[in-house]
Parts: C-alpha cells; structure tokens; sequence
C-alpha cells in the first residue's frame, strides 16, 4: 500500500463525547484558553490549570472509541508499515481502539511531566499542584499537555513522514492552530496526494486536492474500507 500520513483533530473525538474546541458550545467558549492553557496561565493559577484537565482527563476515561477510531486502527493493523498516524488529540481513544504508536504531537491527557527535570509517568486521574516528581521530587508537576505558546512534541518525526508520505489525510481538524494547520501546504510541497474528511468545510478545504464531508463515524469507515478495498 502507498504510505499515508492521517492527522486528526477533535472531531475525530466528538462523537464519543469530547467536545470539539471552535464549533459552537466548544471548549474555548466554555473557558479562557489564556488562563488554561498556556504556560503563563500556568503559572499564575496552577490549581486551576490542574482541575480544568482533571476534568477533561475525567471525560476521556469515561468515553469509548467510535467507528472511526476503530476504523483507523484497523487500517493501521492490515499496513503497520505504510501507515503513520499524527494526533493532535490529547485523549487515548485511538489506542484503546487498538490503534499503535500514535505521535501525540499536543501531548496526552495519560501522561504527567516534570517541568524541572522533564521526567514522565503515568497521570493520576486527578493531579494537583503540590504532586512531587517520582524522579527528582520538585514540585514542578505539569500534565503533559502542549499548551499555546510551546513546541508540539515529535515534529522531527512528522516532518520525515510528511516528506515521505504519497497521501496525506486530515480527519476533524479546523485548520486554526500551526504547525498541524500548515501540514497540508508541506505534503503537496513534497507531492502528496491530499484529503480532508470533515463535518463542513475548514478553513484550510481549498487546499486539499479532495474534501469529503460528514460525521467521522460514517466517512471515515467508508473511506477505510475503500483504501483496503484496493488491496
Ligand atoms: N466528524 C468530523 N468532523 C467533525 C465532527 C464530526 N462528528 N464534529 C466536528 N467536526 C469538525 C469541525 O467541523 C471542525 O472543523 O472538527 C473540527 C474541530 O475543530 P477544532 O475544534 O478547532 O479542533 P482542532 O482542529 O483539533 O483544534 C486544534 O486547537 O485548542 C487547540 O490544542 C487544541 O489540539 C487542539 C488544536
């Protein structure tokens, strides 16, 4: 099969329940994303950072993977080779639909991280600010989220995907926040085939050779199987 790179975004999550961030009722309507996700807000008001992702980390345990989380990851399992998935998800939903080394480029709401020493463990359901490292024992515990402002995680590893990639696939994203928004200008730079599988149109459709609209649970196992289709 010809590789493909797939970078989904929160509407890959909403129908198991996650709320999307711009749609309207979205996460940023709800809260100050200054005061929540950004470094600065971190540093003037930790607890509330905490109970915000506490929150959300609450939500993601609650919620079960849809078809499209499990069509992904059956794609994933009949080509592990050709198959490279990016999310700017922070939730597990594609992992406890099967799926593996998927490259959270905004972090996970699973992992804590020491702001000292940069040391990772496995998040408790709630963390608050005084949680010592288990490495170095600051009190520097941040979950390990990218917030506005910071360098996404593993962009090495994508920008060598997105070079080498013959089509690249952007599920549920709105196209707003950089660097993911810019992906879809560097594969056709590198002479990717591209498409977009969205609920309506982004502001980034025109500069997809192809978009497909509807919810991921319909057009994203419809997709999939005619990718494996031509097995
Ligand atoms: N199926 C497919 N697409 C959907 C569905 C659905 N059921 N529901 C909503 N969408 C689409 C919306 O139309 C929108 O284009 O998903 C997109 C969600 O866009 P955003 O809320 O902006 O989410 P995303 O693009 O993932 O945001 C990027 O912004 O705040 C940051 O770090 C956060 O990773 C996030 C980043």
């Amino acid at each position: 099969m010809e590789r493909i790179v797939i970078l989904s975004g929160a509407g890959l999550s909403a129908e198991s329940g996650l709320g999307t961030f711009r749609d309207a009722g979205g996460i940023w309507q709800k809260y100050d994303l200054e005061e929540v996700a950004t470094p600065e807000g971190f540093a003037r008001n930790p607890a509330l950072v905490h109970e915000f992702y506490n929150a959300r980390r609450a939500n993601c345990a609650g919620a079960v993977p849809n078809a499209a989380h499990r069509a992904l990851a059956d794609l994933q399992h009949a080509h592990p080779e050709a198959i490279t998935l990016v999310t700017q998800n922070v939730d597990d939903l594609l992992e406890r639909a099967g799926a593996r080394s998927v490259i959270h480029m905004h972090g996970q709401l699973t992992r804590a991280r020491c702001a000292g020493c940069g040391h990772l463990w496995a998040a408790p359901m709630v963390m608050q600010p005084d949680d010592p490292c288990p490495a170095c024992a600051a009190r520097a515990t941040r979950p390990d989220i990218v917030w506005f402002g910071e360098f996404p995680h593993h962009m090495e590893a994508i920008g060598a995907a997105l070079e080498a990639t013959d089509l690249f696939v952007a599920i549920g994203t709105s196209g707003n926040v950089y660097p993911a928004a810019g992906f879809v200008r560097e594969a056709r730079a590198f002479g990717a085939r591209t498409l977009e599988l969205n609920l309506e149109r982004s502001g980034t459709s025109g500069l997809f050779h192809q978009t497909r609209l509807g919810p991921a649970s319909r057009i994203v196992p419809d997709w999939v199987a005619g990718m494996l289709g031509q097995d």
